[in-house]
């Protein structure tokens, strides 16, 4: 589970000397944090607000959507004794020896394991742990994926289930992400810059991490601070397309800190492999003409896990 290999055991190495395959050509490299405007901050929705039906969170979720792509969701009614588990779960793997994690290889074509690339949590088999924490973390993102798509199809006018409906059973899958701290933050990016192939991310960031997370907004790298208990959601490829572009999937990365270490456990949540992708024909007019073909989300995964992260290259499929 992971997308960094043997970046762990530099860790340990305390070496001032940066491998060169993790040195980033000078147009990646990331700004330093003088060039970042530390004062603009995500949109934050509160949950509890929409499930009462109140309408200015609504419009504040379009907003959301449409300006940034990205927002941060407090009273999600997830217990916060279940982030601290699965957080906890998380770092135990990762502090294992790489040895021991060697036992659980990404095998070529798959998701599965430990590597570079995605874990399937829908009939994933990890031995490595308690599956049970993962399992009942799953339910509970679910739920609250399934609970935001209501509200987005709202905030769209449309019918409340109309996503859902859509989207079958939903499939799902997480990753959890360790960035070690690196003596050359500059010289180096933990994560590419990249948009989702998902309808919806769900971020989970650990407690105590180091500020890793940045979105594109207008052409600035804007750090996403983490808030106590609050999960980020972010707007995937898949949704920008159904919503004919309306709602963003915005360009994001993470960068690595001199002496503090980072733990990241994302969830994607996409419509079932069948599913037939395109503008919802509500969200096309002669004002919006329509900016995307059709596909389904079978040939979208497939596209985007066997390319590399580049931008927003891959939602170039879709045109
Ligand atoms: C991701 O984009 O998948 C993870 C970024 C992060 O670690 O915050
Ligand atoms: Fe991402």
């Amino acid at each position: 589970v992971g997308h960094i290999d043997d970046v762990q055991e530099l860790r340990k190495a305390k070496t001032m000397a940066i491998p060169a395959r993790f040195v980033r050509d000078m147009t990646e490299r990331p700004t330093m944090d003088s060039a970042i405007p530390s004062s603009v901050v995500i949109p934050v929705i509160d949950m509890s607000n929409l499930l009462k039906g109140n309408r200015d969170e609504v419009l504040n979720l379009a907003a959301s959507c449409e300006e940034w792509g990205f927002f941060q969701v407090i009273n999600h009614e997830i217990d916060i004794s279940l982030l601290e588990r699965i957080e906890k779960l998380s770092m135990e793997f990762f502090m294992l020896p790489l040895e021991e994690k060697k036992k659980y290889p990404m095998l070529p074509g798959t998701v599965q394991g430990y590597g570079q690339a995605f874990v399937l949590s829908e009939d994933q088999k990890l031995d490595w742990c308690n599956i049970e924490t993962i399992e009942e973390y799953s339910r509970e993102i679910r739920k609250l994926c399934k609970s935001l798509l209501k509200y987005i199809a709202i905030s769209l006018s449309l019918k409340e289930d109309n996503l859902e409906e859509m989207f079958g059973v939903a499939v799902q899958a997480v990753r959890m992400n360790y960035y070690p701290p690196c003596p050359r933050p500059d010289l180096v990016l933990g994560l590419s810059p990249h948009s989702d192939g998902s309808a919806l991310t769900v971020l989970q960031q650990g407690q105590g991490s180091s500020v890793g997370l940045q979105i594109l907004k207008n052409n600035n790298w804007v750090p996403v601070q983490p808030m106590p208990n609050a999960l980020v959601i972010n707007i995937g490829d898949t949704l920008e397309v159904l919503t004919n572009g309306k709602y963003k999937s915005v360009e994001h990365r993470a960068v690595t800190h001199m002496e503090k270490d980072r733990l990241s456990i994302v969830t994607f949540y996409a419509p079932s492999y069948e599913t037939e992708l395109g503008p919802l024909p509500e969200l096309v007019d002669e004002t919006m003409p329509c900016k995307y073909r059709r596909y389904s989300h079978r040939e979208y995964n497939k596209h985007y896990i066997t390319n590399k992260l580049q931008g927003k290259k891959t939602l170039e499929f879709a045109k």
